[in-house]
């Protein structure tokens, strides 16, 4: 387990992982290393009250300069490694489970918890795999002979935990089975108010491919001044809006994205966001997350959008900046415990998309909701380390520890909502139309639509504005 983290760490840092320096951080030895700039969690004291929403930021993380040493990085490993094993070992499928040094002794089946440090699947399909816990390591063999075990085997990511039953022979671990983290069935109440919460995002302010005549349309329908009495019912009724990221398109995000914008400034991006924000009427909450577009760093989790540049969204009174990801719980009152909502743009979908064959089986990027089931089962935001960039905090902000009621991501422009265990699903549209760049990597957005979800009667659709 240390190890590998030293590895990754030393590979992050920008420093080669030679045996030295590894043995030095897998000691303990503290090694400073120069100050990097670094986010601690926030006991958020973020709370909206009107007369009929109510807004709690349950999860938020604040920007917090912090020097990071190369040991934060082994703790990070550590603390996901026992958070997951903790999950793991409240299962009754792992009863008896053991550790990774005590398998030498050990005869017939037993059960361990351990981390994937490395994947390879042999000529014949059987998968190779290299297993650790905090007590060593192993190397492990999962056979396609066994036919409900292969199904399992594109599933596979590294550095995920998880427990594996199985036997030891000649001093390989033969898996028999499989088995996630996962989260519980989810048990939603029905808000005793009729009100509706909508998903967008992916805005793309400043791109020569922004909408704007169908983000019009939007923003007509959110004042009531568009679509049919039902679609205005809802409209009325909509007391939370959340954006997920992708604001605007952002000024040198890609080589050559300037010939592609038609403003280029990001404060100016943010001010034509502002201006459509401000004929939202204010009894709705605009639920704000940064994406990767926006003006900041890419590690996550990414702060709020950043004060300065995006001052025009601050002064808006409805508007809540929370960092990414986040979560939320609305409307709690007295009858109803309220709902809770992760946030997340999405960025390390393109990973996950790219690199698990199940995921591309599924569909890829057009199966978000696989995605958001793939992420629910292994309780974490970026399983494999480098799927997206992620500093080492404790709490670590991508595990999701509390199972929220609904998912709500961005980033690969494509409206979907889906259901796994009772928690929904929600992917946002765009307001942009497709770029080459979308092009070449195979996305196929589905711009200006709006996922709606009714609190009061656990209903979804979408609504088109083309
Ligand atoms: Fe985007
Ligand atoms: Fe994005």
């Amino acid at each position: 387990m240390e190890q590998a983290a030293a590895i990754k760490a030393l590979i992050q840092l920008g420093q080669l992982p030679t045996p030295e320096k590894i043995r030095e951080l897998t000691s303990g030895l503290e090694h400073e290393e120069p100050a990097l700039l670094g986010l601690k969690p926030a006991e958020s004291k973020i709370k909206v009250e009107h007369k009929d929403s109510s807004v709690e930021v349950l999860q938020h993380f604040e920007w917090k300069p912090k020097k990071i040493k190369l040991q934060d990085f082994a703790n990070y490993f550590r603390k996901r490694y026992e958070f997951m094993k903790n999950l793991l070992m409240s299962r009754a499928e792992t009863e008896n489970a053991t550790s990774i040094s005590k398998l030498s002794s050990m005869q017939g089946k037993t059960t361990i918890v351990a981390m994937i440090s490395d994947i390879r699947k042999l000529p014949t399909g059987t998968v190779k795999i290299k297993l650790e816990d905090l007590s060593g390591t192993t190397d492990a063999i999962i056979s396609v002979k066994n036919a409900e075990l292969a199904k399992k085997i594109p599933f596979l990511a590294p550095d995920e935990v998880l427990a594996f039953k199985g036997s030891v022979g000649r001093g390989i671990f033969f898996v028999d089975d499989i088995i996630w983290p996962d989260i519980p069935i989810k048990q939603r109440q029905l808000c005793p108010d009729e009100v509706y919460s909508v998903f967008t995002g992916d805005i793309h302010s400043g791109s020569n491919m922004f909408l704007p005549k169908e983000f019009e349309k939007f923003i007509q329908w959110l004042k009531g001044d568009y679509g049919d009495e039902k679609m205005k019912n809802i409209a009325k009724k909509t007391k939370y809006i959340f954006v997920l990221g992708d604001l605007i398109d952002g000024v040198g995000i890609y080589p050559g994205q300037e010939s592609e914008l038609r403003v280029k400034d990001a404060t100016k991006q943010y001010e034509l966001i502002a201006k459509y924000f401000s004929e939202i009427p204010e009894d709705k909450n605009i639920i704000v997350i940064p994406g990767n577009h926006d003006a900041m760093r890419l590690c996550e989790p990414q702060p709020t959008v950043p004060t300065d540049l995006a001052e025009s969204l601050y002064k808006l009174p409805n508007v809540i900046n929370v960092s990414n990801p986040a979560m939320l719980k609305l409307h709690k009152q007295d009858n109803y415990p309220g709902f809770d909502v992760l946030m997340y743009h999405g960025y390390s979908f393109d990973h996950f998309v790219d690199t698990v064959e199940a995921l591309r089986l599924a569909g890829g990027y057009d199966a978000p909701d696989k995605i958001w089931e793939f992420l629910l089962k292994r309780r974490h935001l970026a399983p494999t380390y480098g799927a997206t960039l992620a500093l080492p905090m404790d709490p670590d902000p991508l595990t999701i520890r509390q199972v929220p009621d609904m998912v709500a991501s961005g980033h690969i422009h494509k409206a979907k909502m889906g259901i796994y265990k009772n928690v929904l699903s929600v992917s946002c549209s765009c307001w942009q139309s497709r770029t080459t760049f979308q092009e070449r990597v195979g996305h196929r957005p589905d711009p200006a639509i709006i996922p709606v979800y009714g609190l009061h009667d656990g209903k979804a659709m979408m609504m088109e504005f083309m």
